[in-house]
């Protein structure tokens, strides 16, 4: 059967002003009327380098998996250097790979068989914390609790003051992060004064951690691998680099996921019942193991639902290295190419009624066959989020613990409105009333 790729009106081109106006507004919105007008491929002719929005998943495979050895990480991704450093996330080419040889063990699938008892363990001390019939604020809960999470995986510790500190800089960066998209040299842009009063806080937290790497617990953590290695490869400030990549991106993504599924469940209480069924009759009373973990397939569909309804990476750029081709369009070198989770996993080629939350769905697309890119809220090729198992583990886990013993009820008459800024976060925080189950 030939493909049919939508890009007729391919050649139509955006005016530059326009599309960044409403890119600045509403950039789901955007996105999403781009690929209604323009089809597969939307072309943007900016001042300095042409945009391509790239809608169709071989066009997106093309992209981050076959001609990958051409494309570098787009423009905002390499000004997140002034905060990250040259950690994995931000590396390129040979450094690149590198790297992530070198911390790759810390992420093979038998060593979530390791973390995951610092999931139950952290998800358990959490939610003791909770009274019947409390309002939970679970955007801040998840954050904190997966904040915990990572210290103790990572780095085998939880400093005292860390998460409290972590917390408060990550909002204000991503408060600023608009102000760090602007064209400024680098050196102005430190002058902001809470932006930097954020930086040295986490840079703070990242010595803490790095200082406190002998305690019992860090013994197999990634803190120790990073330092093994550095005996031949990493310098101090790769170590810093990476323990602060670990550090945000190692929670951030994971807790809004996590919050967007307490909202999606509270609003959705059949799909909440089917999911306490499935936890109640594989762990009764037990904390999860690895092997519950793959034997609780409703609630990773909640999980895989709520990751295309909700991604927190909602797009990824790239900036072409040289001039190429893909689905017929020339892209000259120095391009930027756009790829939208957002846009491609509610494309109704591929899933009905996409603005339904249905868990279900994942049963039968999984036996015809989705295409591979019409699914990917970890990216894909050689840039594939390496944290993918811990976070899915990390999602089931919590979960799963959760609802077992709690009920979640809605704190909000609808549900919470995406925002997108450096990833996909709610306008307004996820609400929701805990009910103590009697099980
Ligand atoms: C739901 C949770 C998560 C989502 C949706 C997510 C999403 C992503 C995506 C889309 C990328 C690829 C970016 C690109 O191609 O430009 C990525 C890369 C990355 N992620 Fe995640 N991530 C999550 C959790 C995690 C966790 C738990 C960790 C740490 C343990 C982590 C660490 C990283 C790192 C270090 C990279 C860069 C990998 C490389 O370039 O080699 N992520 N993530």
């Amino acid at each position: 059967m030939e493909t049919d790729y939508s890009f007729a009106k391919t050649h139509q081109e955006t005016s530059a002003l326009e599309f960044m106006w409403r890119m600045f507004h509403s950039p789901l919105d955007t996105l999403s009327e781009l690929a209604r007008e323009h089809g597969d491929i939307a072309h943007v002719k900016m001042p300095k380098r042409d945009f391509y929005i790239l809608n169709h998943p071989d066009f997106i495979e093309q992209v981050l998996v076959k001609q990958q050895g051409n494309f570098v990480k787009g423009p905002s991704l390499q000004r997140a250097r002034i905060i990250l450093g040259e950690g994995l996330l931000t590396s390129e080419g040979e450094e690149h790979l590198a790297q992530r040889r070198a911390l790759q063990p810390a992420f093979h699938r038998h060593r979530m068989e390791e973390y995951l008892p610092l999931m139950n363990e952290n998800t358990y001390a959490h939610m003791s914390q909770w009274t019947h019939r409390q309002d939970i604020n679970f955007s801040e809960e998840m954050m904190r609790l997966t904040l915990d999470i990572a210290l103790w995986s990572f780095f085998g510790s939880s400093p005292k003051g860390a998460v409290e500190r972590v917390s408060e800089s990550m909002k204000t960066l991503i408060r600023l992060f608009p102000l760090a998209q602007l064209p400024l040299p680098e050196a102005t842009r430190s002058l902001f004064p809470k932006f930097k009063q954020a930086k040295t806080d986490l840079d703070l937290v990242t010595q803490m951690l790095l200082a406190d790497s002998q305690s019992v617990h860090a013994k197999n953590a990634l803190v120790n691998i990073l330092k093994e290695n550095s005996k031949g490869q990493f310098t101090d400030e790769q170590i810093h680099a990476h323990t602060l990549t670990f550090l945000l991106a190692g929670h951030e993504t994971t807790a809004l996921l996590l919050a967007w599924c307490w909202d999606m469940l509270a609003h959705n209480p059949m799909v909440q019942g089917k999911l306490q069924a499935e936890v109640d009759a594989v762990l009764n009373d037990r904390f999860p193991t690895s092997e519950d973990i793959n034997n609780l397939p409703y609630t990773r569909n909640i999980v895989k639902e709520t990751l295309r309804m909700r991604p927190p990476a909602w797009a990824i750029g790239r900036q072409a290295l040289n001039d190429c081709v893909i689905g017929g369009q020339e892209i000259k070198a120095g391009s930027v190419v756009i790829v939208s989770q957002w846009v491609t996993q509610h494309d109704p080629r591929f899933y009905d009624e996409p603005h339904q939350f249905r868990p279900e769905r994942w049963d039968d697309l999984e036996m015809h066959s989705l295409p591979r890119y019409a699914f990917f809220p970890f990216g894909g090729g050689n840039r594939i989020c390496i944290g993918e198992h811990f976070a899915m583990t990390e999602a089931i886990a919590v979960l799963a613990m959760i609802s077992r013993r709690w009920n979640i009820l809605p704190g909000d008459p609808s549900p919470a409105e995406p925002n997108p800024s450096v990833t996909l976060r709610p306008y307004k925080a996820v609400k929701g009333i805990v009910q103590r189950r009697i099980v």
